[in-house]
């Protein structure tokens, strides 16, 4: 009798086991897009503090924080692609000819900005969660 219980015991526990930690797993494709997540805010929040170094504010606002007269990146996120982006702040002389549709056929006054790929893109992260 006392054999028969344990039986039945054991075989529930058996049987919930796998649902139980099949609940709690994340799969490879969940973890891989967290680890994601994070490094892109780590990336967004150093873009963040660069964008403060480099003085960008001087001549853009966001959020009504900045040149006001200046050139709003309020929502950038949403209106230009990371290339877009990046290309902006790698070479804007360049990047401004290369289109000046997008820029209402305004001559460029972006002065080039020292700042390497690596920074750039950080800040890129950045300007993309301006949405
Ligand atoms: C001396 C002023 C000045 C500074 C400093 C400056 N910008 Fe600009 N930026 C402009 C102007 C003006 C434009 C508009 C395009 C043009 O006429 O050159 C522009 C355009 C942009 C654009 C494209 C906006 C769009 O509509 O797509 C981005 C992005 C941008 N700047 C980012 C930055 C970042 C990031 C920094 C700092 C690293 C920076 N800018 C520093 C003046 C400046």
């Amino acid at each position: 009798m006392h054999r028969k219980i344990l039986f039945i015991s054991i075989a529930i526990i058996l049987a919930t086991l796998p649902a139980v930690s099949s609940g709690k797993k994340k799969n490879k494709s969940q973890i891989n897009s967290q680890i994601k997540s994070k490094s892109n805010s780590a990336a967004a929040s150093r873009g963040k503090t660069l964008y403060r170094l480099y003085q960008c504010a001087d001549c853009h606002s966001i959020n009504g924080e900045g040149n006001k007269e200046g050139v709003s990146l309020d929502k950038i996120g949403t209106k230009r692609t990371s290339e877009f982006l990046l290309a902006q702040i790698l070479d804007p002389e360049k990047h401004v000819e290369k289109n000046s549709k997008k820029f209402n056929g305004e001559p460029n006054l972006m002065p080039a900005q020292e700042i390497d790929k690596a920074e750039a893109r950080a800040i890129v992260s950045y300007l993309k969660t301006l949405r």
